[in-house]
């Protein structure tokens, strides 16, 4: 089958567009596999794919596929697969971020399905965290060399239950020891969870930096949850040189239905678009790469 690849904008990705009417459970998975390596976010078009497909096609190149216990927002399950789940919570804007990036065990990468694209707006936006990290000021890179992020979360024994997906305390001590999050357990059971974590990481391969993490969407939508690991405070200034630096190189995806879009998650920053049309509905599928990565 005939590989025709552009570029998703000029600063990022590849899609792959078929031009034949094949399917694209016949594509060469070695070759798709190599671009991904390269461009960390590979937009496949024109294929025709339903839910289905997208589970067939997405478990050729993954594993270890995710039930998103311990995420920030609310997903419905679609077709009864605990791994396919909608992403349509609520419809603001959502900044660029990893996903996952406020816990240790992150998926190490994300598919995404336009099932049904909204009207106007809603666009998937994407962000090489490489790209992000050269963009920085020399002081911010110095900033983010001395200070990691803290996010402090503080929920009642209903909240934790249902969050984390598990039936008793002694199960959150366990994830909690797990994920290197520090536990404090109330009289009530209340709990407050504590979890420390870089801004920058070194990219896969060692030779680069990383801006990627969970501070944009945080400070925007929960910022009582964020501070330094010193108990500083995020200055304003900091955010406004952060948020720039999105505006400049940030790609929106505008969704075709039957579109699907493969990311690498230690890598490439996603977020999204407000939008209103609540026919929107876009899935996700969490997991790892199946491949030598
Ligand atoms: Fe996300």
């Amino acid at each position: 089958m005939n590989i025709i690849t552009q570029p998703i904008s000029e600063i990022i990705g590849q899609q792959i567009i078929n031009q034949d009417d094949k399917s694209i459970l016949e594509i060469d998975r070695e070759k798709i596999i190599n671009l991904f390596k390269e461009y960390g976010v590979l937009l496949f078009r024109g294929f025709n794919a339903d839910t289905e497909i997208f589970r067939d096609f997405s478990n050729l190149f993954s594993t270890d596929f995710l039930d998103y216990a311990g995420g920030a927002f609310n997903r419905r399950v679609i077709d009864n697969d605990q791994t396919i789940l909608s992403v349509n919570d609520f419809q603001t804007e959502i900044k660029l971020h990893g996903e996952m990036y406020y816990q240790k065990n992150i998926p190490l990468m994300l598919w995404f399905f336009c099932a049904n694209p909204a009207s106007q707006h809603g666009e998937t936006t994407v962000c090489d965290g490489r790209h992000f990290f050269a963009e920085l000021s020399n002081s911010t890179k110095e900033l983010f060399s001395r200070k990691k992020l803290k996010f402090t979360v503080r929920m009642n024994k209903e909240q934790w239950l249902i969050k984390y997906k598990i039936d008793d305390v002694n199960q959150l001590r366990e994830m909690c020891k797990n994920h290197d999050t520090h536990l404090t357990i109330y009289e009530d059971e209340s709990v407050l969870l504590e979890y420390i974590c870089p801004v920058v990481v070194p990219s896969k391969c060692g030779n680069y930096k990383v801006f990627i993490n969970s501070l944009l969407p945080s400070i925007q939508l929960s910022p009582d949850v964020l501070r330094f690991d010193d108990d500083s405070q995020i200055p304003d200034e900091l955010m406004g040189e952060l948020n720039g630096i999105a505006d400049k190189i940030t790609t929106d995806i505008c969704w075709n239905q039957g579109d699907l879009l493969m990311i690498d998650n230690t890598r490439i920053m996603h977020g999204r678009k407000a939008f209103t049309d609540e026919t929107r509905e876009i899935y996700i599928r969490l997991c790892s790469p199946a491949f030598q990565f």
